[in-house]
């Protein structure tokens, strides 16, 4: 029988979103752990359970973590149910337990991942109905135990979803105001960016306020995932309570990157929008670090930098996909160019869009460009060094952009 000793350590993987992988690598590398794999969407390392949900606290462009707990070559789907009988849930899963499974599956005898998934939930249950007398109940709402299976090409790992609920769930946005960027997606933008806490950032066009609250999350030094307190690991048998308590002490002892915090601006010319970014910042708890205010973005105050400060200019503008309409668009895309020569001098001013022709109207040369995916939207996150010094004799800058 195989039991499983939390303070053992076990492969450990963290999944991410496409293109975010540098940046989750190098948050779980600054935690103080090796890297042992990686590929597009995740980066492997050892770890204990308690090791595992503290990543769960600190990462900032995770969405899960999951700590392995077998794996086998699972040519069938009858071998897979043989080997998931061979494990020990009742040591792993309390029979008044909620279980969800979730799956990643790539195999030639699988067209419907809910068979295997199913099939994986019986062996479960009906192991733990055995050896205890009763059965934990079960569904899809991750709220309880989850279990993850992975099977590729005859191999197959069953692992613990060591959070439960997706780790972009924060827990602040009460009010997700309209077309709201995932909250890892926008810690790892900020990354993109170079932001890191010690800059100033201006984030008109702030919609729920996201990319500015993930921002003050790090201008404060507070970890992201302190709002959640359900982590699937908690609902397991193994004995990780005391560890849980002292890993959210040490959590909670927020370590601000600055003394004295430049300004987060955001703005909108939306008021629900506005009322929506201050609700969650409030939520969050780092809405004094923000200054809100209901505006066209290109009436957002820019404050002067001192010498030695640094300062970024965000804007996520709506891309035709899903809102606005094109070629109202194209004068706001042409406005962004205007704003940021006429009056971000100074700053690294950046566009995240899921638009290349429209992103093409800013009319200035990007001197980045990277890939991102916004709920399988391809995006780029586009990057303009706005150089000190007065403007260049500018187009006047007349026409509204749409409203
Ligand atoms: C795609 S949403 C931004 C979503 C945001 N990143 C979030 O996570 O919630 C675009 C926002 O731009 C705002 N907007 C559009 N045109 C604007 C303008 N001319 N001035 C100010 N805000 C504008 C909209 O009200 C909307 O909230």
């Amino acid at each position: 029988m195989r039991t499983f000793d939390p303070h053992k350590k076990r492969l450990t993987r963290i999944a991410c979103a496409e293109h975010v992988v540098p940046y989750l690598r190098a948050e779980v590398e600054a935690l103080g752990h090796d890297i042992q794999e990686q590929d597009k969407v995740s980066v492997a390392i050892g770890a204990t359970l308690p090791e595992a949900l503290n990543l769960t606290l600190h990462l900032r462009t995770a969405q899960q973590v999951y700590w392995l707990l077998d794996r086998s070559r699972v040519p069938s789907q009858t071998a897979l149910g043989k080997w998931a009988s061979t494990i020990a849930w009742e040591d792993l899963i309390p029979n008044d337990a909620y279980l969800t499974i979730s799956s990643n599956i790539d195999h030639h005898s699988v067209t419907n991942t809910m068979y295997p998934n199913l099939l994986l939930k019986d062996v479960i249950v009906d192991r733990i109905k055995q050896k205890t007398g009763q059965r934990p109940d079960s569904g899809s709402d991750r709220s309880g135990v989850v279990i993850h299976l992975v099977w590729k090409n005859d191999r197959a790992w069953i692992y613990l979803n060591v959070n439960g609920q997706r780790l972009s769930d924060r827990n602040y946005r009460k009010l997700p105001h309209h077309a709201p960027m995932s909250e890892t997606l926008a810690a790892a933008v900020l990354m993109g960016m170079q932001y890191d806490g010690t800059q100033a950032l201006i984030n008109p066009m702030c919609g729920s306020g996201t990319l500015a609250i993930e921002a003050a999350l790090m201008m404060a030094g507070r970890a992201p995932g302190l709002l959640r307190n359900d982590a699937s690991a908690l609902h397991t048998e193994l004995d990780i309570d005391d560890d849980y308590l002292e890993m959210r002490r040490e959590a909670r002892k927020s370590k601000p990157k600055l003394r004295d915090p430049l300004p987060i601006i955001a703005t909108d010319h939306d008021p629900e929008a506005i009322n929506a970014a201050q609700r969650n910042a409030k939520t969050a708890g780092v809405d004094h670090l923000i200054e809100f205010e209901v505006c066209d973005f290109r009436d957002t105050p820019i404050p002067e930098l001192a010498p030695h400060e640094s300062g970024h200019v965000i804007l996520n503008p709506e891309y035709g996909l899903r809102l606005g309409e094109t070629e109202e668009l194209q004068q706001t895309y042409r406005n962004i160019g205007f704003f940021f020569k006429d009056q971000c001098r100074g700053y690294t001013a950046h566009v995240f869009t899921g638009s290349k022709p429209l992103s093409t109207h800013i009319r200035l040369r990007a001197s980045n460009k990277l890939p991102f995916n916004n709920a399988n939207i391809p995006c780029r996150l586009l990057t303009y060094e706005m150089h000190a010094g007065p403007p260049p004799q500018s187009q006047p800058n007349t026409q509204a952009s749409p409203k």
